[in-house]
């Protein structure tokens, strides 16, 4: 591959957010109702490999994991020394085309400010997905509290994006109006077949909302309504 164009927010995910303990927690439930054991899965931005190695561990059999840090990818290495881990930084990723049953996107897009950016993520993954296959999305949308709303207003206009906001120790992180993560999917060919919302912790010691999204790969061609159940 050649290499890369570095991201502004890469020297936080190689330095003081590779220490980090990722919080995020995997719906088991929502996850077992629309992904098999037997299935392929991709674990785009698998950070540590905390949840490739959850997946191996509840039975999943053919589970990779990939991340654009290498030190988080390095760190995932020492911890889970068995897991398909791997560090690749750009696009397309090395793999053919609908070569994946599933995809995990879980507290990527929100390490993400900006626009393009979050569309090249989502648009691989609808290159990844075979059609029938699901994209299992876990992000957070915009808080509805005091704190949270200074930070977004505080930082509107640098990043030009209200939902973007900085972090005391050098993170820079995007929080989502729902009706924006749906339309990313749609634009790469996922339909939405369920969300759910529960409360989880957050990297910075607080508590957010976070929307979780399954949402299948429609055939290429085939409109990709979006419809909640
Ligand atoms: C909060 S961690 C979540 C890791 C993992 N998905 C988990 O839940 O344990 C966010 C991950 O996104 C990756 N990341 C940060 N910026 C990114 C970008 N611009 N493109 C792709 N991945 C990115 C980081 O390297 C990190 O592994």
């Amino acid at each position: 591959m050649g290499t890369p164009p570095p991201h502004a927010t890469d020297g936080f995910w190689e330095s003081t957010g590779a220490t980090k303990t990722f919080t995020h927690p995997l719906d088991a439930e929502l996850l077992t109702e629309f992904v098999p054991r037997t299935a392929r899965v991709l674990d785009y931005g698998c950070g540590y490999g905390r949840l490739t190695a959850e997946l191996v561990g509840s039975g999943y059999r053919a589970v990779r994991g990939v991340d654009r840090s290498a030190a988080l990818i390095a760190r995932g290495r020492r911890e889970h020394p068995g897991l398909a881990l791997m560090r690749w930084a750009g696009f397309p990723l090395p793999f053919a085309d609908r070569s994946f049953d599933a995809a995990l996107l879980f507290a990527v897009l929100t390490c993400v400010p900006d626009d393009a950016g979050q569309r090249a993520i989502v648009g691989e993954l609808g290159r990844l997905v075979r059609p029938g296959g699901v994209l299992y999305v876990s992000d957070v949308p915009l808080q509805d509290d005091a704190f949270h709303r200074g930070q977004y207003e505080r930082f509107a206009a640098r990043y030009g994006t209200y939902g973007v906001f900085e972090t005391e120790d050098g993170g820079v992180f995007r929080h989502h109006p729902p009706e924006w993560l749906r339309g990313l999917l749609r634009e790469a060919g996922f339909a939405v077949l369920r969300e759910r919302r529960t409360v989880v912790p957050t990297l910075d010691g607080r508590t957010a909302e976070r929307l979780q999204i399954m949402a299948r790969r429609e055939p290429a061609g085939a409109p990709a309504e979006s419809g909640t159940g």
